[in-house]
């Protein structure tokens, strides 16, 4: 394990060493982000993001063999620490889940991680990512770094009351949608995410959808019913409201999406619909950023 001494740091440094993940490293990586983010949660009372084993490695497996997506892990005595992943399937580039072991936590290893991160995306247009609000050392670690607080989120859950509305067509999204789907994000976010958009398509835990308001698309989610994986760009509230009806109509699951909290009329609406908030996060930034126009839900990256 590491010392923990002052004045072992600079050892501590100079033993700690960062590379490149690969797909062999992935089920120890997940061990550590099960357990890092157990004790995190438990230690707070929240729901676990990663209630089993089998869903932590079922990211760092799919993270670390995706081309998009960048790993890094850190190594004390040839010994995984700690890992951190960069999303660099569009222009904005998403951070996370960054975790180190718990035994190995506050000695500088997450600090390294993210410099790491940064460095790699210091030619992006920017990076982003969520953090749990209840989680002060994530916290201060970014804003440490130079990411600015954005937006205060709260992921969602339950199934709404009403049922599908009138007028908004709302199915599954279809290849030649991308096209539109690609022009509405930059309209609403002045930035693409469609290569992220055809994954979803691809993956069966996801269902994409789009909403069709006077013969044009208007709405679209990768998914309304796993937040980490979820997000939605619509032209307005009401087509986001729409979306979330007509696509949660046609599943048994909860809903379980972000909501940035100062899109006042969609949270309180969704409070009136009975969808119950989970947690708050925090929605940090470095680099361009633009206010949204429209609505919006973000993934647990950006
Ligand atoms: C978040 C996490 C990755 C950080 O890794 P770490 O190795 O513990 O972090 P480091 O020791 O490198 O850095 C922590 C920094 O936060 C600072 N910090 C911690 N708590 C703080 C507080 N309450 N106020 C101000 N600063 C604080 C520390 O002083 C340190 O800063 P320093 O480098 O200037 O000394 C790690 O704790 C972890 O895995 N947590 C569980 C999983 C998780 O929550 N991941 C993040 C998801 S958003």
């Amino acid at each position: 394990m590491l010392q923990t001494s002052e004045s072992a740091q600079t050892e501590r440094d100079a033993t700690v060493a960062l590379r490149a993940i690969e797909p062999a490293d992935a089920s120890e990586c997940a061990r550590i982000v099960y357990e890092a983010f157990g004790a995190i949660h438990d230690q707070h009372r929240f729901e676990r993001d990663f209630p089993t084993l089998a869903a932590a490695q079922q990211l760092t497996a799919a993270f670390s063999a995706h081309p998009s997506i960048w790993g890094v892990v850190a190594e004390h005595d040839g010994r995984i620490v700690g890992s951190n992943f960069v999303d660099e399937r569009g222009p904005m580039r998403g951070l996370g889940p960054i975790t180190v072991d718990p035994g190995a936590q506050g000695l500088g290893v997450g600090r390294r991680l993210m410099q790491a991160a940064l460095e790699r995306s210091r030619a992006a247009a920017g990076i982003r990512l969520l953090q749990d609000s209840f989680n002060v050392g994530s916290l201060s670690l970014y804003a440490s770094l130079g990411f600015e607080v954005k937006e205060p989120a709260a992921v969602m859950s339950g199934r709404p009351n009403s049922q599908p509305a009138a007028g908004i067509e709302v199915r599954p999204l279809e290849e030649p949608d991308f096209r539109a789907c690609e022009q509405l994000c930059l309209k609403v976010h002045g930035f693409e995410r469609t290569s992220e958009l055809r994954d979803a398509l691809h993956v069966p835990a996801l269902s994409p959808f789009v909403a069709i308001r006077d013969g044009r698309i208007t709405a679209y989610a990768t998914t309304l019913t796993f937040f980490p994986a979820a997000y939605a760009v619509a032209e307005a509230e009401h087509d986001m409201r729409a979306l979330m009806l007509g696509a949660l109509a046609t599943v048994d699951r909860p809903a379980s999406f972000l909501l940035p909290m100062r899109q006042t009329g969609l949270f309180g609406w969704c409070l009136d619909e009975g969808l119950r908030v989970v947690k708050p996060m925090t929605y940090m930034a470095i680099g361009e950023y633009r206010e949204p126009s429209g609505a919006w839900i973000p993934s647990v990256l950006y």
